[in-house]
């Protein structure tokens, strides 16, 4: 790994990721496409935007020309594609631009890596790669569908997305799948569980309840809030990815987790106990149609194959994330202020 390609590095995952990476080094450039959708903010990078290893772009992955461009421009060997629409209540109301991007943007990436990198592009039947090149698709447990009560996903449970967010990354999954198995692409795929931590979009649990619940709003729970997530502290995703890029066999799947299930519900209230607020805050909400009861993540191949494993407790990452956003004030009006209201208004009118 000499020169990175990281795309939607400007969100959630994406932005902790270079951080991590940066921290780490070990490479001589890290070059960030971002679209700069609503959830792509600049705020998460602007610590590190004078470093000189550090080159952010803002552009589309679905722009073929643009990929080709930077993929000689900067030597990539090195793909890691976070770029994503990310949020399945958005899916629910324009499932459009989740196919568009995440499997139409998926191909144009995975073609622009195949064209730059096979050493005989013109031969159909080649599957010679230049050497140490790697494209890493980051996925989510959200494409195996929904559990019961017991079980666990494993890397070779059938995928049966739910929701249009989850079924357009299974699809981007299988794409990867196809340029690994058809033209030998050196590839992998993580699927990781629900990532908490600094600089998420507050249009997800976590970050949307702090904020209410700091602000003294009602704190929106779908249902009963008995649904489980699998939660993993973002730069433990980010340290597992890191892992991935090093270790990785060509061609593999990850499950990414780190074994600690949660009802929404409990959540909520571990936010409002550790906020000092009531728990007459909180307001049960129409369900999300199609929701998706229980996740759970076995994370056995990634620990025992490539020795990753986490780094923080459940109790201590949201220790420390709540405190985030309390002294990140500032990052969270910014986006707040502006078309989120249009979004709130829309998703929770009756709360
Ligand atoms: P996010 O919504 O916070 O960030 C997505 C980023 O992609 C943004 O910066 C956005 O501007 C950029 N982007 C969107 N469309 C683009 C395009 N066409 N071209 C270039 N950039 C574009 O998402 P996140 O939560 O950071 O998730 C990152 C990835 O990780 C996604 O692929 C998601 O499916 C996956 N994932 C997320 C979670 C989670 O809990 N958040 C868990 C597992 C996997
Ligand atoms: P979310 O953060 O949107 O992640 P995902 O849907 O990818 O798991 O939601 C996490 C869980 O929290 C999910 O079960 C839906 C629920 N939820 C609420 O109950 N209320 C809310 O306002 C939001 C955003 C989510």
């Amino acid at each position: 790994m000499r020169n990175l390609l990281v795309t939607g590095g400007a969100g959630f995952i994406g932005s902790n990721f270079v951080h991590l990476m940066l921290e780490r080094g070990g490479f001589e450039r890290l070059v960030n496409l971002d679209a700069l959708t609503y959830a792509g903010n600049l705020d998460n990078l602007s610590d590190v935007q004078d470093d000189e290893r550090y080159v952010f772009v803002k552009g589309d992955i679905r722009d073929a020309d643009l990929l080709d461009e930077l993929f000689a421009r900067y030597d990539i060997d090195t793909v890691v594609n976070f770029a994503a629409e990310s949020h399945v209540d958005r899916s629910i109301t324009e499932p459009l631009i989740f196919l568009s991007t995440n499997v139409v943007g998926t191909q144009t990436l995975l073609e622009a890596a195949k064209h730059a990198w096979k050493l005989n592009p013109a031969d159909k039947y080649s599957r010679e790669y230049r050497p140490g090149v790697k494209y890493l698709q980051v996925s989510t447990d959200e494409v195996y569908g929904a559990l019961g009560k017991t079980g666990m996903f494993t890397e070779t449970t059938p995928l049966a997305p739910n929701s249009p967010y989850s079924a357009s990354k299974a699809s981007a999954d299988l794409m990867v799948r196809a340029y690994h198995n058809t033209f030998g692409l050196p590839c992998n795929i993580t699927r990781c569980s629900n990532n908490y931590g600094p600089y998420q979009f507050p249009e997800k649990l976590i970050p949307l309840m702090i904020h209410n619940a700091e602000a003294g709003e009602s704190l929106p729970v779908y249902g009963d809030g008995m649904q489980v997530r699998d939660w993993l502290h973002v730069r433990d995703h980010c340290s597992a990815i890191a892992t991935v890029l090093e270790k990785g066999v060509d061609g593999e799947v990850y499950n990414i987790g780190g074994n600690n299930e949660k009802a929404n519900l409990y959540i909520v209230q571990l936010i409002l106990k550790t906020l000092g607020k009531g728990e007459e805050l909180i307001r049960h909400v129409k369900d999300r149609p199609g929701h998706d009861r229980r996740y759970a993540i076995d994370n056995t191949k990634i620990t025992t194959q490539l020795g990753w494993s986490p780094a923080y407790t459940f109790e201590q990452g949201m220790a420390e994330t709540i405190e985030w956003y309390q002294t990140h004030r500032a990052w969270m009006e910014k986006i707040i202020s502006g078309e989120y209201q249009n979004y709130y208004q829309d998703m929770y009118q009756n709360v």
